[in-house]
C-alpha cells in the first residue's frame, strides 16, 4: 500500500522553525505548515511576523499559512509566500479565536463566503502573477518586508529570494470548520469549491465549539465527498491519535490524506508510526529530545525570541517517567539553554 498523506496541522506559537524541524528530523510528515501570519501585518510591514516563515529545506514540503480580510494584502503575502521559496499556501478559514474571528477573518469567513470567494482568487491571482514574473515590489510588498527577506539567506534554512528560474506555481488550499455555529458543512465547501482551491482540509468541529466534544468525521466525509467530484485533494482533520487511526480515517471517511495537530506535542515521532515513547525506557529519548530543541531553538529562532517562548515543549517532552514532574517544575524556571544543559545533561552521562 502506498505510504497514506499524514501532515502536522498548523498550531500557533506551536509549530515554529524549532518544533518541524524536530519532527521532521525524527520522523518524516508528509507535509507541514507554518504557523498562521496575518496579511494585514505584513502589508504594514511589521517584521516582527517574519520568523514564522524561516524554514529548514528537511521540512519540505512545507505549506505557508496566513489570514486576514484584506483581498489586497493576500495577494501581497501570496507574491511573498512564492518569493520564499514555499510549496504551497494555506488560507486560514477555521481559527476560532474571538480576536481573530471579530474582524471577520478565521472562522469568521464562514460567515461571509463571498469575501472567502474573493481572498481564494487574489492569491491564486498573485501565486499566477509571481510566476508571471511579477517583482515583491511591483505586487506591492512592504519595503520593510523586503529588506528583512534579503538579510535571511544568514541561517542554513532560510532561503534568498528565489530566482527568476524558480517561479513555479504552488498550490492553494483553503483550512476551514464544518460550519460557524453548526455544520453546514455543503453549503460551505460548495460555496469555497467555485473559487478553485488545490487542496481543502476540514476540521470536523464548527467555530462555536472551538476544541471541545469531537470532531464530526461524518461531516468531513460529506466535504470528502463534494471536493472528489469537484477533483480537489482534500485532507480531513480533527482528533487523529496514531498512524493506525491516520489510515483508517483516510480509508474510512474518503479524505485523501490527515493531518494532525495535538497528538504531535511532546512527540516528534509520531509520524514515524512508533507509539510515543514512555516510561523508564523512553526516559533518554525524551530527555535528549528536550535538549536538542532548546539547542535548536538557540541556532534557529534565538535571536528572534525569548526563550520563555518555547518551555512549553520542554514540559511536553517531559513525561512518562519517575521523576517527570519535579524535573518539569525545574525546567519551567531555566532561562537558556546552559540553565537546561545543568539540569539535563548530566542525566544524560
Ligand atoms: C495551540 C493550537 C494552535 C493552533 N493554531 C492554528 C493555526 O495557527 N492555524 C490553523 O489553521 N489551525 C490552528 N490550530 C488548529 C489545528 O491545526 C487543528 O485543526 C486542531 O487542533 C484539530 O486537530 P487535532 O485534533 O489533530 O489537534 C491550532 C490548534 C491548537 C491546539
Amino acid at each position: 500500500m502506498e505510504k497514506p498523506v499524514v501532515g502536522l496541522a498548523p498550531m500557533d506559537g506551536v509549530t515554529d522553525a524549532v518544533f518541524r524541524y524536530m519532527v521532521c528530523r525524527m520522523s518524516r510528515p508528509s507535509f507541514v505548515m507554518t504557523e498562521f501570519v496575518n496579511v494585514e501585518g505584513l502589508a504594514r510591514g511589521a517584521v516582527k511576523k517574519m520568523p514564522a516563515f524561516i524554514f529548514d529545506e528537511v521540512e519540505r514540503p512545507i505549506v505557508a499559512q496566513v489570514f486576514g480580510v484584506e483581498v489586497d494584502s493576500f495577494y501581497k503575502a501570496a507574491v511573498l509566500v512564492c518569493a520564499l521559496g514555499f510549496d504551497g499556501i494555506d488560507i486560514n478559514m477555521g481559527c476560532p479565536a474571538k480576536k481573530v474571528e471579530k474582524k471577520g477573518s478565521g472562522a469568521g469567513l464562514i460567515q461571509t463566503p463571498e469575501l472567502a470567494r474573493d481572498i481564494i482568487w487574489a492569491v491564486k491571482r498573485g501565486v499566477a502573477d509571481f510566476v508571471s514574473g511579477v517583482s515583491l515590489e511591483e505586487a506591492g510588498v512592504h519595503h520593510e518586508i523586503i529588506e528583512w527577506c534579503g538579510g535571511v539567506g544568514e541561517w542554513r534554512g532560510v532561503k534568498k529570494l528565489r530566482g527568476v528560474e524558480e517561479r513555479r506555481e504552488l498550490p492553494v488550499s483553503v483550512k476551514t470548520r464544518i460550519g460557524y455555529d453548526k455544520p453546514v458543512t455543503e453549503e460551505w465547501i460548495g460555496q469555497i469549491l467555485e473559487a478553485g482551491p488545490d487542496v481543502v482540509s476540514l476540521h470536523g468541529r464548527t467555530l462555536r465549539q472551538m476544541y471541545s466534544g469531537k470532531a464530526d468525521w461524518d461531516e468531513i466525509g460529506k466535504g470528502a465527498e463534494l471536493c472528489r467530484k469537484a477533483g480537489v485533494m482534500i485532507i480531513g482533520n480533527g482528533d487523529v491519535s496514531s498512524m493506525e487511526d491516520a489510515e483508517r480515517k483516510i480509508e474510512e471517511y474518503g479524505v485523501d490524506g490527515v493531518m494532525v495537530g495535538r497528538a504531535v506535542l511532546g512527540n516528534p515521532w509520531f509520524f514515524g508510526g512508533e507509539e510515543p515513547v514512555m516510561g523508564e525506557l523512553g526516559k533518554t529519548a525524551r530527555l535528549k529530545a528536550a535538549l536538542a530543541h532548546c539547542e535548536n531553538f538557540e541556532k534557529i529562532l534565538g535571536k528572534h525570541m525569548a526563550f520563555h517562548n518555547m518551555k512549553k515543549h520542554l514540559g511536553w517532552y517531559v513525561k512518562g517517567f519517575d521523576g517527570a514532574r519535579d524535573l518539569r517544575a525545574e525546567l519551567m524556571q531555566t532561562e537558556n539553554l546552559e540553565d537546561v544543559e545543568k539540569l539535563i545533561g548530566n542525566m544524560l552521562e
